[in-house]
């Protein structure tokens, strides 16, 4: 059995009770938000709800902290930009997949 959700319009598939976040790393997503200041990306970090790397939008509401919240079967999980909108086209054109930690903290 598995559950189906959807990230930036790719179809995904993951284990029932798995988080977000696992479940975007068991599908080749290292990041899926970009920070406030200077646009790098973003994925998980402590991954234990403790350091909000991890921020994504899920069925329309920004900032869940993707480490914590379990993906349910026909979630709309979106890349997040910034402060919590949703990424446009183009900005979900950009790299997000490189590592692309600095020290910048936001
Ligand atoms: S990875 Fe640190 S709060 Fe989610």
């Amino acid at each position: 059995m598995s559950v189906e959700f959807s990230f930036d319009d790719r179809s995904m598939t993951a284990h029932p009770g798995q988080s977000v976040g696992a479940a975007l790393l068991a599908n080749g997503v290292r990041s899926w938000r970009t920070t406030r200041f200077g646009g790098r990306p973003r994925g998980l970090f402590c991954g234990i709800g403790v350091c909000f790397d991890c921020l994504v939008t899920v069925n329309g509401e920004p900032n869940v902290r993707a480490c914590l919240a379990a993906v349910a079967d026909g979630d709309v999980v979106s890349t997040q930009v910034g402060d919590g909108h949703v990424a446009s086209a183009t900005e979900r054109g950009a790299d997000l997949t490189s590592d692309g930690r600095g020290d910048e903290r936001d």
